[in-house]
């Protein structure tokens, strides 16, 4: 009883913020993503007789009290699918720092869904893995797809149709992003708990919502056109107006540092100069940066030296989860 997977991370470019479900955690919005080639989780689940509770081993270490809660209730959705009751041993691994917004919980919760299941003999469709994944992270139902993936917000409340699917795999179109790493701290405030708070309290919260489809068609017209200066100038849009709503909450919810506010302004500097290049920002300070491959290398040296990039991982669009032994994938 026992299995291994791998998830990429992706970086949403029609962003979602805010739930119409807190607990079957069911998006108030539609998103749309790129999955990334160069940044992944790897877990590996054993369900173990002898075992009288869950076990999490996050990059080597033991995880923390409310890491390893949030993945037992997790593995209880999977028991309960199951019929079984065993405890497990849970390793999961990310190339990448953890929980500074360079969304290690989509990874994470895709790659545990897959061994998790496999683990336990369930045989999950790809869009039940993607319910199932959504349950841990809503971004993580898009983690289980490759290339370019849309997560539908669906309508029923028991989640049903709340599930990612992919629009375009990963040799569709190669686009690339750099993500400017400006501090690796755990960010100050969840994403769970700031959604939270900005329904709550936001006075543009339902303009938020009711703005969402038009981005969504928008970006899906972009991608059928492989039009990059609309992918990009959506992006960005969806971007700041997501983090304008953070920031709108009260109190306030700002991600941002003071780099990151430099680096907007350096890309649109780059972009008036000719350079396609946009920024999208999570929650958390860092700054991806989408381009064209062409311009990829000439971005990278002029943000190496930037005052305040503390490192940066160039990738392209990335592949579905699979199961590390046997190399079967989500999309097969
Ligand atoms: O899935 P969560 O709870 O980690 O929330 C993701 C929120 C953003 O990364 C800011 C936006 C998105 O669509 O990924």
């Amino acid at each position: 009883m026992q299995a291994s997977a791998v998830a990429h991370a992706n970086i949403a470019l029609v962003k979602y913020w805010g739930k119409r479900d807190a607990l079957l955690n069911l998006p108030a919005v539609g998103s749309i993503s790129m999955t990334l080639k160069d940044l992944f989780t790897q877990t590996r689940v054993e369900f173990r007789e002898k075992l009288t509770k869950d076990e999490l081993i996050l990059n080597g270490q033991p995880a923390e009290e409310l890491a390893t809660a949030r993945v037992s209730r997790f593995l209880d959705i999977i028991r309960r699918k199951a019929g079984i009751s065993r405890f497990a041993t849970v390793e999961s691994f990310n190339n990448f720092p953890t929980g500074a917004g360079l969304a290690s919980s989509a990874s994470g919760f895709a790659a545990l869904a897959l061994a998790g299941t496999a683990a336990a003999n369930l045989d999950l469709s790809p869009r039940e893995l993607s319910i199932l994944a959504r349950q841990g992270s809503g971004s993580a139902a898009r983690s289980v797809f490759g290339g370019f993936v849309e997560m539908k917000k669906g309508e029923s409340t028991d989640g049903s149709d709340a599930f990612a699917v992919q629009l375009y795999d990963e040799n569709y179109w190669q686009l690339d992003m750099l993500i400017l790493v400006t501090s690796e701290a755990p960010k100050a405030i969840g994403s769970t708990e700031g959604m939270t708070l900005t329904a709550k309290t936001s006075p543009y919260y339902s303009a938020w919502v009711q703005s969402s489809a038009d981005d969504l068609e928008k970006m899906r017209q972009a991608l059928a056109a492989k039009d990059f200066e609309q992918v990009g100038e959506i992006s960005e849009f969806s971007c700041l107006k997501m983090h304008g709503l953070a920031i709108s909450a009260q109190p306030g919810i700002l991600y941002w540092n003071g780099v990151t506010v430099d680096l907007i302004h350096e890309v649109r500097r780059l972009r008036s100069q000719g350079t396609p290049a946009y920024v999208t920002i999570d929650a958390g300070p860092q700054v991806k940066v989408l381009t064209l491959p062409e311009y990829s290398g000439a971005l990278v040296n002029r943000f190496i030296s930037f005052p305040g990039v503390q490192s940066i991982i160039h990738t392209t669009v990335g592949p579905s989860a699979r199961l590390a032994d046997g190399n079967k994938r989500v999309s097969d």
